[in-house]
């Protein structure tokens, strides 16, 4: 195409490449010549030790999770080619949603192709006139399109940001929600468990109590929470005690949760809680009414990867040994890192080509990094994300906080 015939949009997207990468803020995508693992060998780099994988427990490339894919892909093939309420469903996805709804100690589940796709279908589907989303400002992307979404198709939804992990400024949004004459419905209340660009976790039973208090459901995406947090990995709520039947302060109502990092690695999402707002998914979701599932060798791959977890709690204490070393490490080389239970350590520099060129020299060193800029993180908030897992040795670690002492 000539210069001349261009669309407007050939044109403003060019503008846009060509701005990010005049700016040092174009992405490349590193190409894996391996699984991934504590050491990956990336084209171009060879060898090096990765700390920005979310596989926290090091199942992604596990002779179990890969078996069980394996023997799934042989016995049903790829899929359905349809959607589950026309085609059928599988059985490892009725499988799975067991297994998933007994590791969260909840009354059911169900899954999706993506903990996107989850949380996309539930508010649009479970939000009705006169309900109002009460949301900490720094939860995750797909919270904060699945609440747009609701407002977009139901009339009459209200939505509401309170400050990060601030209980004083939800209290206030709360209270002005029972005073508003608009707000007949149901209030929500909805946070990550950890969140992912910080590494801090969500105040559950503060959280909690509130919403009680103002009779508001609590919702939880708990993605990086899950084989991470709680003695036994099982979540942010195993973390405060809030699994249901501990005995602890009441549970959460709604879980969303990717099987795309410590749970499998491969894809997937899910929805956790009782089995109403499971059939309510199932009845009138979109992403579940027009779109296909998860496949299934991945299904498979996830319930082995959970049913492991299950079985050797020594992983979590693992990468619970590994996320202090490397706290100690990385402060030890010079950087500021939040004492934090979770697997995620950013470092704040500020800005997104820094981040970037920072990133790119630790990968000349061996050490694979990630820099997030914006949009990712507010502006003037670039950062590098340090994430640790169950795979990594000390010498791994040491490796990074090395690196990182030569920047
Ligand atoms: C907190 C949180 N929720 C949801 C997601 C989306 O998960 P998935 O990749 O399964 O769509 C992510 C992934 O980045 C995440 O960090």
């Amino acid at each position: 195409m000539t210069t001349a015939s261009r669309s407007v949009f050939d044109q403003r997207a060019a503008d846009t490449l060509a701005m990010l990468e005049g700016a040092g803020q174009y992405k490349h995508l590193r190409v894996l010549e391996s699984p991934m693992d504590a050491v990956v060998r990336i084209e171009g780099f060879g060898e090096c030790a990765c700390f920005c994988s979310n596989n926290y427990l090091g199942l992604a490339n596990h002779p179990a999770v890969v078996q069980a894919g394996i023997e799934a892909l042989e016995q049903f093939g790829a899929g359905t080619a349809s959607v589950r309420f026309i085609c059928g469903t599988f059985r490892p996805h009725l499988d799975l949603e067991r297994t998933i709804a007994r590791y969260m100690g909840t009354e059911s589940s169900y899954t999706f192709v993506s903990c996107w796709n989850a949380t996309e279908a539930v508010f649009p589907t479970f939000c009705e006139e006169g309900d109002i989303i009460i949301s900490d400002e720094l939860n995750h992307a797909c919270i904060i399109d699945s609440m747009r979404l609701a407002l977009q198709i139901k009339k009459g939804v209200h939505r509401t940001v309170y400050k990060h992990s601030n209980l004083d400024d939800l209290e206030t949004r709360l209270i002005a929600a029972r005073n508003n004459d608009d707000i007949t419905g149901q209030v929500w209340v909805v946070t990550d468990g950890v969140f992912s660009m910080e590494g801090d976790i969500a105040d559950l039973p503060g959280l909690r109590a509130l919403c009680d208090k103002y009779d508001a459901l609590l919702v939880v995406d708990d993605s990086h929470g899950h084989g991470v947090m709680g003695e036994t990995g099982r979540g942010t709520h195993e973390h405060y005690g809030m699994v249901e039947g501990d005995g602890g302060p009441g549970s959460v109502d709604l879980f969303t949760g990717t099987l795309g990092k410590a749970l499998g690695g491969a894809a997937g999402g899910f929805i956790a809680g009782s089995r109403t707002a499971t059939e309510l998914i199932v009845q009138r979701a979109r992403p579940t009414l027009f779109s296909n599932a998860l496949p299934v060798t991945v299904a498979a791959s996830a319930r082995a990867a959970i049913e492991i977890l299950m079985d050797e709690p020594q992983r979590v204490a693992k990468l619970r040994d590994n996320v202090s070393y490397a706290r100690h490490r990385i402060a030890r080389a010079g950087f500021e890192v939040i004492d934090s239970p979770t697997a995620i350590c950013p470092i704040i520099v500020g800005d997104t080509a820094k981040a970037i060129a920072m990133s790119k020299r630790l990968l000349e060193l061996g050490v694979f990094v990630i820099g997030f800029g914006y949009p990712v993180v507010p502006e003037g908030t670039a950062r590098l994300r340090v994430q640790i897992s169950a795979a990594h040795e000390r010498e791994h670690i040491d490796r990074l906080a090395d690196a990182l002492a030569k920047l």
